[in-house]
């Protein structure tokens, strides 16, 4: 059923002139500056700021996509860290009327859905960031519920008032703008975004204005941003059309759209069932954890909490390690290590004792063999993996519960918590899920603070030794800098974002850079960080720099060591395509050169040299060669 769904969605827009594409890796291709994919058009980014897509302009799929943020929401029925979301792209093609449209048709005539269950917002507009409201999107919506006899009333949306017997809401930019790193405040310079319209399902039209009863929304009126569970977002059209310059927007050279819709969200409402749990894309594995189980799913509230932990997390761990990335203890490969030990717990909480995540791995590869046939030719290695994680964890876990038993006091210490990470392998929520049932808490922002100075400790220089990292201000000495920018962002590319500057040291000779990192760095990814350096200088980048607000450039991914030095304010270094491909974004008090060319002049970047200098620090010497 959710394979026919997929395939009507990537089917009906093929019609529309769409080329089909496939989904491309959770672990970004050509992005330094995120860890996963977590929409469908983080790959397309390119293609919105001009660059030609070899396919033409209508571009088509379903894309794998895992959100780290919703791991502590996993437990309702709606949130999941893996989805497939739906995507079409218009690069400066067709604009809102032909895509509220096509939704329109999708929805109604494809899918089969009430128009009565219907709702819409669209963007209130913002005079200060001069975007205007968007009038064209709420009337179009309009016209096509007065098509099939329903009257639909346009409203701006005040929490005081409520729906009003509304069907299209305006909201401010909180709810109804969308970029990569959220609403306008939060967006780097450089950054793309716009204003969408999204699309609601409503479960429950018999609540006439009011929430589901019994949850802690209650409020006076429900709305379709509520969280009571009665409104569900089933799809994201955003315009993007804009891009973010250091007064204000610009528009950007072509207007394109950037369409969302979760795959299991758009099922749910199909089926009337706001469980996505309950969709056959979980049916074997549900199948599989009741047999290992001996409980069926949705007995009671405890278990199906669990369940669907289980569910979630064994899903996205296969589909993260069908995409090459295993369990470890950094970056993308410490997630799957979260998800998996975290179902392992909650696995136990549903009296399986013994080793289960293959088995529910395997119920997956058999589901999404056929969308995503690189499942089924890595099972044997995503089955090794899980197999792997699952004996190693357990092997800690019980003398880690012995511990955390040993710890008396209702709130468990930083220290405490710390020990429980660093020696026994419990993921901070683990340690908060164990205390919750015994009823103590956990002093988490000491745990955080024990973490970080652990990481300090195991990085040697500080921010302040880099000034005096340059021997001069010469044209070579800089080209040498924004090289080693370059050279920094691909090393955290290749062996992940825990790996920072530790001290630098710069003549018109070389660059003499040292790194936080444990081991040996092969000669392959030196290659590979090397290629990464004069591909950059190769594109005709430019360098900008740009003041932004601190937590702005710490959730836009902006590499720096010791934020906490750093005043509210701080300038970021960014190096970027043509293309508008992002290659380095970085703290930085300069001075750095204004474009690859004046680079490319002292010839190739070659890394002649990698070494351990200290303990948990890689230095690297790298010259210009001739080219
Ligand atoms: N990129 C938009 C989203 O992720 C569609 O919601």
């Amino acid at each position: 059923m959710s394979d026919s769904l997929r395939e009507q969605y990537l089917r009906f827009f093929s019609r529309h002139g769409h080329a089909i594409v496939p989904s491309s890796p959770l672990r970004p291709e050509n992005d330094p500056t995120t860890l996963f994919t977590g929409s469908g058009m983080q790959p397309m980014l390119p293609y919105f700021l001009g660059e030609t897509h070899p396919l033409g302009k209508r571009i088509t799929d379903s894309q794998k996509s895992f959100r780290t943020q919703d791991i502590e929401e996993v437990g309702d029925n709606r949130h999941t860290t893996f989805f497939e979301m739906l995507g079409n792209w218009s690069f400066g093609d067709y604009f809102k009327h032909e895509q509220i449209a096509w939704m329109w048709e999708f929805l109604t005539q494809e899918l089969h859905i009430d128009p009565q269950r219907l709702f819409f917002t669209c963007f209130r507009g913002n005079k200060d960031l001069n975007i205007p409201r968007d009038t064209e999107s709420a009337e179009l919506w309009k016209k096509h519920f007065s098509e099939v006899g329903i009257d639909a009333k346009i409203i701006d949306f005040s929490e005081r008032d409520g729906m009003q017997g509304g069907k299209i809401f305006y909201y401010d930019e909180k709810k109804n703008w969308w970029s990569r790193v959220g609403a306008p405040a939060h967006m780097p310079v450089g950054e793309p975004g716009g204003p969408d319209t999204e699309m609601f399902f409503d479960f429950r039209p018999d609540l006439g204005e009011s929430c589901i009863p019994g949850t802690p929304f209650s409020g006076k009126f429900c709305h379709v941003n509520c969280d009571c569970g009665r409104f569900m977002e089933i799809g994201n059209n955003v315009f993007m059309q804009y891009r973010k310059t250091v007064e204000g927007f610009e528009e950007l050279a072509q207007k394109n759209v950037d369409f969302g819709g979760g795959l299991e969200r758009l099922m749910a409402a199909s089926l009337n069932n706001p469980d996505i749990f309950a969709t056959d894309l979980f049916e074997n594995a549900r199948k599989t954890l009741a047999l290992l189980s001996g409980k069926q799913y949705g007995e009671n509230e405890h278990e199906t909490y669990a369940y669907r932990v289980v569910l979630d997390h064994i899903r996205a761990a296969v589909f993260l390690i069908g995409d090459g990335i295993i369990p470890s203890n950094k970056d993308q490969g410490y997630f799957v290590r979260r998800l998996l030990r975290r179902a392992v717990r909650f696995g136990d909480t549903l009296g399986i004792e013994n080793n289960f995540t293959v088995q529910v791995g395997e119920a997956f590869i058999t589901t999404y063999a056929s969308a995503y046939p690189n499942l089924a030719l890595e099972s044997a290695s995503i089955v090794a993996e899980l197999l792997r994680e699952e004996v190693k964890f357990r092997k800690t876990l019980e003398v880690g519960l012995k511990e955390f038993q040993k710890l008396s006091g209702d709130i468990i210490s930083g220290t405490d918590a710390f020990i429980l990470f660093s020696s026994y392998g419990f993921p901070i929520e683990i340690t908060e899920e164990l205390a919750k049932e015994s009823g103590k808490s956990v002093d988490t922002a000491a745990f955080q603070e024990e973490l970080q100075h652990h990481q300090e400790l195991s990085r040697t220089a500080s921010a302040g030794k880099f000034k005096g990292g340059l021997a001069d201000q010469s044209e070579k000495v800089t080209a040498f800098h924004t090289a080693t920018h370059l050279m920094l962002a691909g090393l955290r590319q290749e062996l992940g974002k825990n790996v920072h500057q530790a001290g630098s040291n710069i003549t018109d000779e070389r660059t003499r850079f040292d790194f936080t990192f444990p081991e040996k760095v092969s000669r392959e990814i030196l290659d590979r960080v090397e290629a990464y350096v004069n591909k950059a200088i190769d594109s005709g980048a430019q360098v900008k720099s740009t003041i932004m607000e601190k937590d702005g450039a710490r959730v836009a991914g902006v590499e720096g060591s010791f934020w906490e030095k750093y005043p509210e304010k701080v300038t970021v270094y960014q190096v970027e395509g043509p293309d508008g491909m992002v290659y380095s974004q970085e703290l930085c008090g300069g001075p750095h050169v204004k474009t690859m060319a004046d680079i490319a002049r002292f010839g190739r970047f070659q890394i002649q040299k990698e070494e351990a200098c200290s303990a948990g620090v890689r230095r690297i010497k790298a010259v210009f060669t001739a080219s």
